[in-house]
C-alpha cells in the first residue's frame, strides 16, 4: 500500500492550466513527468523559471555559487510584515553576518542542552492528550501545539502556557490562515509594475505578533544585563557577538529572528510530525517496532536519542514524502548556461524537495513509504544526493540537527503511550500552505496502547 500522493498528477499541461491548478491546489497540479526531468522551464510573457532537479545543478546553485543566486524576493514578500529583516529573507552580507551570530547556537553540542526542554514539551503533549483517547483528533493541530511548545521552551526557557507564549501561537494561527498559498510567486512572478498589498488584517496581525515578540526579547535583555537570564537560546543569541565586527544583534533585530525561529522552527516539525504520525498509523506494524523501540525513553536522557534509530527513519521518511518546505526559490543575477540550455538574468530557479524526494530516475520505489530504505545504497546514495528536506549549502536550515532530535523524540513518546489509527474516508490530500498541510487536517483515531 502506498500513502496518498497528490489528488491527480496531469501529465501535460498548458501554463495556464498549471497556474489555475495551482491556485487550488500547489500538489496536485504536477505534472507527472516533472518527477523524470532533471529540468524543465516555465515561460511567462514577463520572466522565465527553471525547475531544476539534477543534483549537480542544485549543488551549483545551492551550494557551489550560492552568491550568484540569491534568494528570490518576491516568493517571501508576504511574509515581510512579519519578519521584517530576519535571516530568512534577507541576502548578501546582512544574512551571512546574521547567520554568524544565530548558528553558534544550534551547534551540536548546544542540543543536548535543549533536551530536557524537548522532553518537557513532548511529556505536556502525551499528558494532554489523555482527556482525548478514544476520540478521533486532528493531529496537525496537536503537533503544532507541541512544536510551538518546543520552540518557546527551548528558545525562551516558558511553556506554551505561559501568557505572552499562549497568544504569539494563537496570533500565529491567525496569520496562517490569512496567508495565501505560498510559493505561488515561484511560476507566477508580476511585472514590478504590479502593486502588491498585504491586507490590512495580515499587518495588523503582525505587529501585534511583533510587539509580543518584542515584549519577550526587551524583558530578556534586561535579564541579562542583570546577570539572572536563564542559558537558553535566547540568552545565546543575544549574547554572541559577530565575530568580525564584535557587535551583538540589538533587540529589534532580536525580534526579526525570534519572529522566523517561531515561524520556521514550529510550522515545518509540526508538518513533519503530523505526516509521520499519519504514516504510522497506516502503517501500524511500523507503528508497533516503535512503540518497542521507545521503551528506552524510561530514562529519557540524551542518550537515548542513539537507540531511537527506527523513530529517525521513519520521520527521515516522513520527511522524504512530505516535505514541509516543498519548494525553495531562487534568482539568476547574471545569465547561466544550464544543461546546454541559455538562462536569463533574473529568472526564477525553482529547487523542489517535492519533485527530488520523489524522483523517477533516482529513487527505488520514490511513491512508496518504506523506512528501510536508509539503509539500502540506493537509499544512501539518493540521502547524499537526492534528499534536501532541510535545503544544503550555507544557506541549509540551522534547526536541522534540533529538528532531527525533536521529531523523533515527539513521536516516539508518542506511540509509547498510544496508537493512532485511521478513520474510514480520512485520507489527507497534501498541499502546500506556509508547509505541506492536509487539505483538511490529519484526523486519526486515539487508542491507549
Ligand atoms: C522538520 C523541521 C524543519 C524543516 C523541514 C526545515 C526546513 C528548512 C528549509 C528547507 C530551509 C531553507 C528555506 C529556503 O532556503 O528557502 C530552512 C531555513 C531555516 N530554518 Fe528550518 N526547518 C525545520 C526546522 C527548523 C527549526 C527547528 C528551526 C529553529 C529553531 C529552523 C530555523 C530555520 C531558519 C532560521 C532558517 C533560515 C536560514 C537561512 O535562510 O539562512 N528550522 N528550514
Amino acid at each position: 500500500m502506498r500513502p496518498p500522493k497528490p489528488l491527480a498528477r496531469p501529465g501535460k499541461v498548458s501554463l495556464w492550466r498549471y497556474l489555475r491548478l495551482f491556485r487550488q491546489d500547489l500538489l496536485s497540479a504536477q505534472p507527472q513527468r516533472l518527477y523524470r526531468a532533471w529540468m524543465a522551464e516555465f515561460r511567462t510573457p514577463f520572466f522565465r523559471s527553471y525547475l531544476i532537479n539534477q543534483p549537480a545543478l542544485i549543488r551549483t546553485v545551492m551550494k557551489e555559487r550560492p552568491d550568484a543566486f540569491p534568494k528570490s524576493g518576491r516568493i517571501s514578500e508576504g511574509l515581510h510584515p512579519l519578519l521584517g529583516q530576519s535571516v530568512f529573507l534577507t541576502n548578501g552580507d546582512s544574512w551571512k553576518r546574521q547567520r554568524r551570530i544565530i548558528d553558534p547556537a544550534f551547534e551540536g553540542g548546544r542540543l543536548k542542552d535543549s533536551f530536557p526542554a524537548m522532553v518537557a514539551a513532548a511529556q505536556a503533549c502525551v499528558d494532554r492528550l489523555e482527556a482525548h483517547v478514544g476520540q478521533t483528533l486532528e493531529c496537525e493541530e496537536i503537533t503544532s501545539h507541541a512544536a510551538a511548545d518546543v520552540i518557546f521552551r527551548t528558545l525562551f526557557s516558558v511553556p506554551i502556557e505561559h501568557e505572552v507564549a499562549a497568544q504569539v501561537f494563537d496570533k500565529f494561527r491567525i496569520y496562517q490562515r490569512e496567508q495565501p498559498l505560498l510559493n505561488l510567486a515561484a511560476f507566477v512572478r508580476l511585472p514590478h509594475w504590479v502593486p502588491r498589498f498585504h491586507s490590512r488584517g495580515t499587518r495588523e496581525t503582525a505587529r501585534q505578533i511583533r510587539e509580543l515578540i518584542g515584549h519577550l526579547t526587551t524583558e530578556r535583555a534586561r535579564a541579562i544585563k542583570a546577570g539572572t537570564a536563564p542559558d537558553d537560546l535566547a540568552t545565546k543569541i543575544m549574547t554572541t557577538p559577530d565575530p568580525e565586527t564584535g557587535q551583538c544583534f540589538d533587540t529589534q533585530e532580536m525580534v526579526d529572528q525570534v519572529a522566523i525561529f517561531f515561524l520556521a522552527g514550529h510550522e515545518t516539525s509540526a508538518s513533519a510530525l503530523a505526516w509521520a504520525l499519519y504514516l504510522m498509523a497506516l502503517y501500524p506494524e511500523w507503528q508497533d517496532r516503535l512503540a518497542a523501540e521507545a521503551r528506552a525513553l524510561d530514562v529519557p536522557d540524551f542518550a537515548v536519542m542513539s537507540q531511537l534509530k527506527l523513530s529517525r527513519d521513519v520521520f527521515r521518511e516522513a520527511l522524504r514524502l512530505y516535505p514541509p518546505v516543498p519548494m525553495m526559490v531562487r534568482e539568476t543575477i547574471c545569465p547561466e548556461r544550464f544543461r546546454d540550455r541559455d538562462i536569463p538574468q533574473g529568472a526564477q530557479i525553482v529547487v523542489s524537495p517535492w519533485h527530488l524526494h520523489r524522483h523517477n530516475r533516482m529513487w527505488d520505489q520514490p511513491d512508496d513509504f518504506d523506512p528501510s530504505r536508509w539503509s539500502t545504497e540506493n537509499g544512501k546514495t539518493c540521502q547524499r544526493e537526492a534528499f534536501i528536506p532541510f535545503s544544503t549549502g550555507p544557506r541549509v536550515c540551522p534547526g536541522a540537527g534540533f529538528a532531527m532530535v525533536e521529531g523523533p523524540l515527539i513521536l516516539s513518546m508518542l506511540l509509547r503511550r498510544y496508537r493512532f489509527e485511521v478513520i474510514e474516508g480520512g485520507t489527507p490530500v497534501p498541499v502546500a500552505h506556509l508547509t505541506v498541510r492536509s487539505k483538511d487536517g490529519i484526523w486519526l483515531r486515539l487508542v491507549e496502547r
